[in-house]
């Protein structure tokens, strides 16, 4: 892929911002952090078209709470045209820490997510919204 140069015209305070993020995020460079920029629109973008997109559902659980094993299986078999993968980790003796790699429809995602993310018993849970490349 060839690259091509341009030039930015920036306000001191926005190349100030650009210069933090540039810091912390670690970039090797400003180019690299607005592409970084870029990318990351292109993917919220094509979310909110419902386009063909992937991601992964993070979950932890305490593993005893009632059903919750099951219920999370039953509504991930419903599912498991977007489910590419689950890894289960056992965090210690109670929790569990599970990561379901999907990818489909965006809304279709996002719905799956919020079903499991949503199940009583569930400590925490995040949807990571990202694309298919
Ligand atoms: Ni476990």
């Amino acid at each position: 892929m060839s690259v091509k140069r341009f030039g930015v015209s920036l306000q001191e305070s926005t190349l100030r911002r650009l210069d933090r993020l540039v810091k912390e995020k670690q970039f090797p460079n400003r180019s690299q952090a607005i592409r970084f920029l870029i990318e990351k629109n292109v993917v919220e973008q094509k979310w909110e078209d419902n386009r063909e997109v992937a991601g992964a559902i993070v979950l932890v659980y305490d593993h005893h709470k009632r059903n919750l094993s099951e219920r999370s299986v039953n509504a991930q078999h419903e599912h498991h045209k977007l489910i590419l993968s689950v890894q289960h980790v056992h965090l210690d003796h109670d929790n569990c820490l599970e990561t379901i790699a999907v990818k489909g429809k965006a809304k279709e995602l996002t719905r799956l997510a919020d079903r499991l993310i949503g199940m009583k018993g569930i400590k925490h849970g995040e949807l990571l919204m990202t694309e298919t490349g």
